[in-house]
C-alpha cells in the first residue's frame, strides 16, 4: 500500500498539527496525517450557568464535532503520523470504541493497516460501524477492556504494530491541544475543569495542556481538575481495581486504568477531585443536555454534566461541593463524543401515526 499524508511538513491549516506544531513532537521529517481535527466549539451553557449560581459560566467543549466525533482525534492524528514517521505500516488499539473509530481513520488516510481489539458485545453501534467503515480488521475478544489492553501491549512488542491506545505518549500529546483551545478562548485557563474518566489519558492530557501554557505565561492560573467515573466502574473513585466493571457508559466501562498515576497526579496536584455518578443520572444528564441546551452526546460525555449537576447540587455530598467556589468561577466540561454514537442508549417511543391532515396532527403535536 503507499502512504498518503495530507499536511506537507510546515504547511499550515485545519488540524492540530499544524495549529500547535510547536507545542508537538513533530518536525520537518514528520508526514502529517490530520483529518482537520481539533478547533472543536466551546459552547457557552446559560442554563447549565443558572444551575450553578452566583454568576458562575459552564461551558461545554464539544469534542463530539471532532472528524470521527470523538476526542480521541486529537491524539490519533500524532500518533498515526509519528508510526508512519518510524516506516510502521499497521497500528493496533483496544477500545471501548472511539478509540478503535478514530485509529481506523487516521490509518486508512495514511494508507497503513489498522487492528482493533474489542471486548464482544460491549461496543456501541455507532463507533462499531465506523471501525468496519474505515476497513480496520475488527477482533472481539471474549473479555473486557481490560483484557483486550492486555492483548494489545503483548502485540506491541511485536516490531510491526505501533500501539495508538493512550499508553503512547503521542496520544497524550496530541489530546492536551483541547486545554490550549480553552485557554485562547477564554482568555486564561477556567476555574474548574470537569470531565470523564475511563483509562484516564484524556484528564492526563488536560492536566499537561494546562500547565504547559501556564508555565509558557499564557495562562496566569490552572482550573481544578474533576474527574467523574461511572459508579459500577470507578476504580480511581474507590482506590481499586473492579475485576467486573459494569456500567450504560461503555466508553468508559473500564476497570484498571492505564493512566491512573496521571489522573491522580493531575486530581492532587490541580487541588481537584474524583467522583463517581450512576447510570441513571449519567442518562438524565443525557437527556437533559440535549433538550435544554441543545447538546446531544454519548453517554459516557454527559458523566461530566452528571458530575456537575451533582457538585452543584446542595443536598448532595459530592467529592468538591460548588457552595465553596469563588463568584463567577468559569467552569468547562468535556463533552467527549457525540450522541449518535450511541442512539441505543437513548430510551424514546415514536408517537402513534396519524392521518395527513392539519387536525390530527395539531391533536398529536399537543402544544
Ligand atoms: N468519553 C468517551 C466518549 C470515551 O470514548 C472515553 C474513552 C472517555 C470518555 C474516557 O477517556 O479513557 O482518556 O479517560 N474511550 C476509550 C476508547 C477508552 O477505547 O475509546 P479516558
Amino acid at each position: 500500500m503507499t502512504l498518503m499524508t495530507t499536511t506537507p511538513p510546515g504547511t499550515t491549516g485545519r488540524g492540530v498539527i499544524a495549529r500547535y506544531r510547536t507545542h508537538l513532537p513533530v518536525t520537518d521529517a514528520t508526514p502529517i496525517v490530520s483529518l482537520g481535527e481539533g478547533s472543536t466549539p466551546l459552547i457557552p451553557c446559560p442554563r447549565l450557568s443558572a444551575i450553578v449560581g452566583r454568576g458562575c459560566e459552564v461551558f461545554v467543549k464539544y469534542e463530539g464535532l471532532n472528524p470521527t466525533c470523538s476526542f480521541k482525534d486529537r491524539g490519533m492524528t500524532l500518533a498515526v503520523s509519528k508510526a508512519v514517521e518510524r516506516g510502521i505500516h499497521a497500528v493496533v488499539c483496544a477500545s471501548t470504541g472511539n478509540t478503535s473509530a478514530s485509529a481506523a481513520a487516521y490509518a486508512a488516510r495514511a494508507g497503513i493497516r489498522c487492528a482493533v481489539i474489542l471486548p464482544a458485545g460491549k461496543i456501541a453501534s455507532g463507533k462499531l460501524v465506523q471501525a468496519y467503515a474505515y476497513g480496520a480488521k475488527v477482533v472481539a475478544i471474549d473479555g473486557n477492556f481490560d483484557d483486550a489492553l492486555r492483548v494489545v501491549r503483548e502485540l506491541g512488542q511485536r516490531p510491526d504494530f505501533a500501539i495508538v491506545n493512550s499508553i503512547n505518549p503521542d496520544r497524550i500529546a496530541g489530546q492536551k491541544t483541547a486545554a490550549f483551545e480553552i485557554v485562547e478562548e477564554l482568555g486564561d485557563a477556567p476555574d474548574l475543569h470537569l470531565l470523564p474518566v475511563g483509562n484516564a489519558g484524556n484528564i492526563t492530557a488536560y492536566w499537561a495542556g494546562y500547565c504547559e501554557y501556564a508555565e509558557l505565561g499564557e495562562a496566569t492560573k490552572r482550573p481544578a481538575m474533576l474527574g467523574f467515573q461511572a459508579a459500577g466502574s470507578a476504580p480511581i473513585f474507590r482506590g481499586q481495581i473492579v475485576e467486573q466493571p459494569e456500567t450504560i457508559a461503555s466508553a468508559i466501562r473500564i476497570g484498571n486504568p492505564a493512566s491512573w498515576d496521571g489522573a491522580t497526579a493531575a486530581i492532587r496536584d490541580s487541588a481537584g477531585a474524583i467522583d463517581n455518578v450512576t447510570d441513571d443520572e449519567i442518562l438524565a444528564a443525557q437527556q437533559w443536555l440535549a433538550s435544554n441546551e441543545g447538546i446531544f452526546v454519548e453517554p459516557a460525555s454527559a458523566a461530566s454534566i452528571a458530575g456537575l449537576l451533582k457538585c452543584a447540587d446542595p443536598r448532595r455530598e459530592p467529592a468538591y461541593h460548588f457552595s465553596d467556589i469563588a463568584e463567577g468561577s468559569r467552569i468547562v466540561c468535556t463533552a467527549t463524543g457525540h450522541g449518535l454514537k450511541d442512539p441505543d442508549a437513548v430510551r424514546f417511543t415514536s408517537g402513534p401515526t396519524v392521518t395527513a391532515n392539519l387536525d390530527e396532527v395539531m391533536r398529536a403535536i399537543d402544544v
